[in-house]
């Protein structure tokens, strides 16, 4: 079966075609990163127009890429949140016209659960024997969700069941990343270019606080946040203040507390990598250790990462190597299906289409952009 998959959530306008839930046939992801960089963040509505000019495009390159026609399409998803309305409704519109047009399935998915779903997918440029060998990952799973909006654990017993373990309180990972890489002036998205930052870094030389919260497999990271502003302050004067908002340039993004940081507390230079390395540390370090305690708690089988932060290679080797020990098996997607894609809605479709063969077209399908994987 091949699904065609539309992602718009946020800022990449992505399509794909993805064949049985695992096989990507064609994946094309249109950024907008450099649109929103000069704003330090994401403008909803910069984002909405973008996906507007970008989606017939790249709905017709994935066609193309698959070497497909639109015969070939068996069913339609599209995510349907949560994210930005306005990005949202662009990726909703145009799977309906699609599905309406061929007189095919219409598949609604979650973001969250869509980034679950990447752990499906065959990596890229994977030879077809190791291709066919690839197992998919088995039940009872421990899922790590971190993302820019989400850090939770989902213990899944089967396809479609999922039961929250534990959340973050207040910033998720990739929003923690950011954060403390705007504070730096490592630019926008943070969470890659921090990492970068971090090769090399002493991650012992700052031993920030880590929030535990003892007992619960929930997470907090804004402490740790304004521990390495108030470290970063003890350095530097802070950013220049934003210029004033004009016309129609849209309101840089900038949280309240960034120009927060004391004034003229001092221009020593900044030790950039040993405090991204030992930030990057503290938030792993939690990451991986909640993880590995719930799949040991609720006797998983594997553990998956999923959503951008998935991509960030010391959270790998810290999982790995505490899961090693116990004999687990731990699941990354190919970083490419990390960050947000469409191949990821396909095949978390194909299982949804697999559960409910004879779904019907809901045209009643909307937005939902507050929606939560499970509560
Ligand atoms: O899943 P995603 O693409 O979008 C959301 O659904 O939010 O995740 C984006 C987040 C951003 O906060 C980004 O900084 C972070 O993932 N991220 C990383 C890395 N790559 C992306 N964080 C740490 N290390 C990385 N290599
Ligand atoms: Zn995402």
């Amino acid at each position: 079966m091949n699904i065609l998959a539309i992602e718009t959530s946020c800022d990449e306008t992505s399509a794909a075609i993805v064949q049985d839930g695992r096989q990507v046939l064609a994946s094309v992801i249109a950024s907008q990163i450099e649109i929103h960089q000069k704003y330090g963040g994401v403008v909803p509505e910069v984002a909405s127009r973008q996906h507007i000019l970008y989606i017939a495009p790249v709905l017709q390159e994935t066609i193309d890429q698959a070497g497909l026609s639109w015969d070939n399409i068996d069913a339609v998803a599209v995510t349907n949140g949560p994210g930005l309305a306005g990005a949202l409704l662009v990726g909703v519109n145009a799977g309906k016209a699609i599905a309406f047009a061929r007189q095919k399935p219409l598949v609604g998915i979650n973001h969250l659960e869509s980034h679950i779903y990447a752990n499906w997918l065959i990596p890229p440029l994977l030879d077809d024997a190791s291709a066919k060998s690839l197992e998919a990952p088995q039940f009872p799973l421990i899922a790590l969700i971190v993302s820019g909006g989400h850090t939770e654990i989902v213990l899944m017993r089967g396809h479609g069941d999922y039961q929250l373990l534990g959340k973050t309180q207040d910033d998720a990972a990739g929003e923690a990343y950011d954060k403390v890489a705007r504070v730096m002036g490592l630019g926008y998205p943070g969470g890659p270019l921090l990492e970068k930052a971090a090769v090399g870094g002493d991650p012992n030389r700052f031993p920030f606080a880590r929030s535990w919260l003892k007992g619960t497999y929930d997470f907090s990271f804004s402490g740790l946040k304004t521990a390495v502003l108030r470290k970063a302050a003890e350095y530097q004067a802070p950013p220049p203040k934003p210029a004033p908002f004009s016309g129609n340039t849209p309101a840089p993004v900038r949280p309240n507390w960034v120009q927060q940081v004391p004034a003229g507390m001092g221009q020593r230079e900044l030790p950039v990598a040993d405090i991204a390395a030992s930030f990057q540390q503290a938030v792993v370090e939690v990451l991986a250790t909640k993880t590995v305690r719930a799949a040991e708690e609720f006797e998983a089988k594997q553990i998956i990462i999923a959503g951008g932060v998935a991509a960030n290679k010391a959270l790998r080797a810290a999982i790995s190597e505490r899961a090693r020990p116990l004999d687990l098996t731990v699941t990354f997607p190919s970083p490419i299906f990390c960050t947000d894609n469409a191949a990821m809605v396909g095949a978390a479709a194909f299982f949804k289409l697999q559960a409910d063969p004879n779904r019907m077209v809901d045209w009643s399908l909307d937005i939902r952009p507050n929606w939560e994987l499970v509560h």
